[in-house]
């Protein structure tokens, strides 16, 4: 969460190039948004609530360092105070921080009582502060390891100090990456694709680095430093081979109807994997003595189909739990178990924390993910890129059938039947095919003019349907902000079917397999009640009082039966004027607790 924008060189539109990075990372929160400069000896802030789009500072453009933010809030309110950057009491220290400082209240208090003052509620600006006093005794680098040693949890800091031509980078759990152009120009940055249009050679900072970029002479120089040695160390320039055009809108109104319309593609690109990594992942799974799937929100769902995916497929039990609920499985965690994190961003703290957890027990890792590179990937011991392209809404739909499809071939893989798995994800992209165009669009449109104003919805599912249910109440939840709530059809008449009253909409989901009839039956007993049935079915019901038609699907249900719901929970957004891309209170990248 938080997403901070750093640049060094020399660029007559440097805060332009600040501002349109910020914008790239806005999908980490957008609650408000600052901008730092250096200018005639001090430093200058700009700092707004809102999104970036409504910018009303006009901002001098030609400097050499810039550094910016978009932040979501976590300590502290969102105003115009709380918006980063933070400068210290003298203002001869400027930061910008992403992450969290779990005991800023006790130093904030040690700072008090030396006379600091402080303008923000935030745990960031004890940081610029802390600076400020440490810089009393020690050199700059120096300065910043003690704040490593002082402040605890993960973050990430971009750092200039007023009297020195030299801007800081630091790491320790929170994503930097470093984009490196041919005229030694340097963009630093919470992730790749807000730098993407300059460069595409990157130097990765690994936690408890610092990166020092130094301007002397009209030249520009970069250097790395361990923060517990200060010694120096290598960095490789990567080229990444991602596509800045993937992170544009194009002809769409939203990124989500976007992403939701390339899955046809993207489902394609995630069964296109080198066979021997999904063949030494199966082998994990296979000589595992347990395997726990772990996920968050959608991906925490995802891990929860896996357990439905590997049973119907490879005969094989394998469990599944939500990172922030993973802890509790410490103590039966064994060396020969395999943990497997699921997570598009790769930076989902409660995931990281999983494998790290595995790791320290000694198990086996493996990681699927979107973003090559990332910390999770970077943590595991196996990394699937499930090649989805960049995915900005904060609504996962492309990830999420991607992933799907990466189960599929992973238990297909466990019974040496890849080949099977990849016939069965060509078809369902076929079928996404068929369902995503206009005509099926407008059955979906006026579906959410009728329910739009509903208070809330249910949605049940049997088998593999269920976490097919958990992740359309998500969906609806995030872009249309009705109470959604997902049940297993079983378990209505045990408590939930207290909440149905005349017209509440429920949406069945009933693929025509071994659970047809009890998850029809179901829907019977809601109608019953009062309930207005929306089956999502491949055939008509007559309990349905509204029938949203699917393809014919089998073992690929998980995925076919989203794209409705998907376009649904879009449609509904639109018309009541949310922005889909952007929902209330929620970032994309959840890189804290
Ligand atoms: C999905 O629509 C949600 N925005 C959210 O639940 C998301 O899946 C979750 O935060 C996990 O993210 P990750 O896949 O990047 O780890």
């Amino acid at each position: 969460m938080c997403g901070i924008f750093g640049f060094v060189g020399f660029r007559k539109n440097a805060t332009e190039t600040v501002l349109n990075g910020l914008k790239k990372l806005e999908y980490r929160g957008y609650d408000s948004f600052g901008i730092g400069i250096q200018k005639n000896n001090q430093f200058e802030v700009f700092k707004q609530t809102g999104e970036i789009e409504h910018a009303d500072n006009p901002f001098p453009t030609e400097v050499n360092f810039a550094i910016g933010h978009t932040r979501w809030a976590t300590h502290g309110g969102v105003t115009k105070n709380n918006a980063h950057p933070h400068l210290s009491n003298n203002k001869k220290t400027i930061l910008v921080h992403n992450g969290i400082f779990e005991n800023y209240t006790e130093v904030k208090k040690q700072l008090i009582a030396k006379g600091y003052k402080f303008d923000s509620e935030t745990d960031s600006e004890v940081a610029s502060v802390l600076l400020e006093e440490l810089l009393k005794t020690n050199d700059e680098l120096h300065a910043i390891q003690k704040l490593n040693q002082t402040l605890h949890g993960r973050y990430s800091l971009v750092i200039k100090f007023l009297d020195s031509n030299k801007l800081y980078a630091v790491r320790n759990g929170s994503p930097i990456i470093i984009g490196v152009t041919d005229n030694n120009h340097y963009f630093i940055a919470s992730d790749i694709p807000a730098f993407l249009e300059h460069t595409n050679t990157v130097n990765y900072l690994d936690d408890n680095q610092i990166a020092v970029f130094e301007i002397k002479n009209d030249q520009t120089s970069k250097k790395f430093y361990d923060i517990n040695s200060l010694q120096e160390v290598e960095k490789r320039d990567i080229q990444v081979d991602l596509n800045p055009e993937d992170s544009e809108l194009g002809d769409f109104e939203h990124y989500m109807i976007k992403e939701i319309m390339e899955q046809k593609e993207s489902l394609l690109r995630s069964c296109n994997q080198d066979p021997e990594l999904i063949d030494r992942v199966a082998q994990m799974i296979n000589n595992a003595q347990d395997v726990y799937f772990v996920g968050c929100g959608t991906t925490g769902v995802v891990s929860m189909c896996a357990r439905y995916l590997f049973a119907k497929i490879a005969k094989k039990k394998v469990n599944f739990e939500y990172g922030s609920e993973f802890s509790h499985l410490e103590c039966v965690l064994e060396p020969n178990s395999l943990v497997i994190g699921i997570s598009q961003s790769g930076e989902t703290i409660d995931t990281l924390e999983a494998i790290e957890m595995a790791k320290a027990k000694n198990c086996k890792t493996a990681c699927i993910t979107n973003v090559k590179n990332s910390t999770i990937s970077r943590a595991a011991d196996e990394t699937i890129l499930i090649n989805a392209g960049i995915e900005k809404a904060v609504a996962s739909t492309k990830a999420t059938t991607s992933q799907i499809g990466i189960l599929i071939l992973l238990a297909y893989a466990c019974m040496n039947k890849t080949m099977e798995a990849k016939q069965i994800l060509h078809d369902a992209s076929g079928k996404i095919n068929d369902m995503l165009n206009p005509r099926y669009e407008n059955i979906l449109l006026k579906l959410a003019a009728k329910i739009k104003d509903s208070q809330d919805m249910y949605i049940i599912g049997k088998g593999i349907n269920f976490p097919v249910a958990k992740e359309s109440a998500i969906k609806i939840q995030e872009i249309t902000y009705i109470h959604a709530e997902a049940f297993a059809g079983g378990e209505l008449k045990h408590g939930p079917l207290a909440l149905i009253q005349k017209a509440t909409p429920v949406l069945v989901i009933a693929s025509k397999d071994e659970n047809y009839l009890d998850i029809i039956s179901n829907a019977i007993e809601i109608k019953s009640r009062g309930g207005l049935i929306i089956g999502i079915s491949p055939e008509n019901n007559e309990a349905f009082d509204i029938w949203l038609k699917v393809p014919e699907h089998n073992i690929d249900a998980a995925i076919i039966n989203l794209i409705p719901i998907q376009l649904l929970s879009y449609f509904i957004g639109i018309l009541k004027n949310n922005n889909p891309d952007k929902p209330r209170n929620l970032a994309k990248s959840v890189t804290v607790k």
